[in-house]
């Protein structure tokens, strides 16, 4: 079937900004929630004929999709069309049970909910605004609507985290059974306030990280998840895969379309990255024409490099087939003989995977394998 069968939608509004996030967002704004979603809607207008009939997975990404105001929320979800996974990420304090009703009557059936962590005192470092019974209410109610597809969001390297402070994170992720778990390392995004604030402690404890990492994995494996991605885990659950859909089609390398401000798309052989001003893109969709944006060619090469980074995040072994070019041949035997990737299969046939010990070194395997 031909066409993108993911759409990602950008709703960039926030009620405050966190010092840790360089997403694009914009604080407050509400008068123009329902300009932006007019925007949006006119966007998906001039870009259907990029999607395929059927679609696989629409994800609301944010900024916090649920901060948006709800009339013009749910105008968006009247307005795109039907796919098999739709998720929204949610703020756990704008989680109340008429936003949880809109969300389940609009085919919404997945919600990624922002935990971080669920301790006052390393959530204030952050700072976040929902407290950790924000996220416990949040779940209970999502529950109440139907929601049977819950994922949790948690960071692990906050400042004055400990080992127990993590271990006890997990344990309350735990306790609410969530069907999927994303745990990420704190990352000191550039020009953050955060940075500014926290950049060299995050430095100075960067070589204790892997052990924290590990600390994830075995937890969150230890219960019954499956590692199917770096950072991701899910469930396994007879009969139905939980993996998110929705990242794991960026994670092979297919097409998406990203609407709305920063959003990107990748269409075949071109990147798009839609301009992150809320002003011109507004004007640019209210004129009918297509927003500012920067695209970017993709030969084949490049598209077979993200292939192989993106692929080997996962815990499916990747087929090597049309990837041959991109790979260090040599590189790929030192590192068989050092125990970080695993080949397979017979010639023709092949594929390639990171070992446990090269999925916690991560990114720098995959770099040396690449030609
Ligand atoms: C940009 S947020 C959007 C969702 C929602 N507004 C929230 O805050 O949970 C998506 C996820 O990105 C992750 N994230 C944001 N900034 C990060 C950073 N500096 N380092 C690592 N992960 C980050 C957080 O785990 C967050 O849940
Ligand atoms: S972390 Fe989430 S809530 Fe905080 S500013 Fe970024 S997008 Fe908004």
């Amino acid at each position: 079937m031909s066409g993108a069968r993911h759409l990602y939608i950008h709703l960039p509004f926030c009620a405050h900004r966190c010092g840790y996030c360089d997403f694009v967002t914009a604080v407050d704004r509400r008068k123009q929630h329902g300009e932006y979603v007019d925007a949006l809607l006119a966007e998906l207008g001039l870009e259907r004929v990029v999607l395929a009939p059927r679609l696989e997975t629409i994800f609301l990404g944010g900024g916090t999709p649920t901060f948006t105001a709800p009339a013009a929320l749910e105008r968006l979800l009247e307005g795109v069309p039907d796919a098999d996974e739709v998720t929204v990420e949610a703020n756990p304090e704008t989680v109340t049970p008429p936003l949880a009703r809109l969300l389940s009557r609009n085919r919404v059936n997945r919600a990624s909910l922002g935990a971080q962590s669920f301790q006052p005192r390393l959530l204030s470092v952050l700072e976040r605004r929902a407290q950790p019974e924000d996220v416990r209410r949040a779940m209970y109610v999502l529950r109440d609507a139907g929601f049977d597809n819950i994922s949790l969001d948690l960071l692990y390297g906050i400042p004055g985290q400990t080992t127990s402070d993590l271990d006890s994170d997990l344990a309350d992720a735990l306790a609410l059974e969530p069907e999927h778990v994303s745990c990420y390392e704190l990352e000191a995004k550039p020009g953050t306030r955060f940075t500014h604030a926290h950049g060299a402690e995050l430095e100075r404890q960067a070589e204790s990280m892997e052990s924290y990492f590990e600390r994830v994995v075995a937890t969150l494996t230890g219960a019954g998840y499956r590692w199917y991605e770096t950072a991701n885990f899910c469930r396994g659950e007879e009969g139905r895969d939980l993996r998110a859909r929705h990242n794991l089609g960026y994670w092979l390398g297919q097409d998406y379309l990203g609407l709305g401000i920063g959003a990107v798309s990748t269409i075949q052989t071109v990147r798009r990255r839609n301009a992150p001003r809320l002003g011109s893109y507004l004007a640019a969709l209210a004129r009918g024409e297509e927003p500012p944006r920067e695209l970017e060619p993709l030969d084949a090469d490049t598209r077979r490099r993200e292939r192989i980074m993106l692929g080997l995040r996962l815990d499916e072994p990747l087929p090597f087939g049309g990837l041959e070019n991109a790979l260090d041949r040599e590189a790929v035997a030192r590192l068989e003989r050092l125990g970080l990737v695993a080949r397979n299969g017979v010639n023709g046939h092949e594929t390639l995977a990171l070992t446990e010990r090269g999925r916690f070194l991560g990114g720098g395997v995959t770099a040396e394998l690449l030609a």
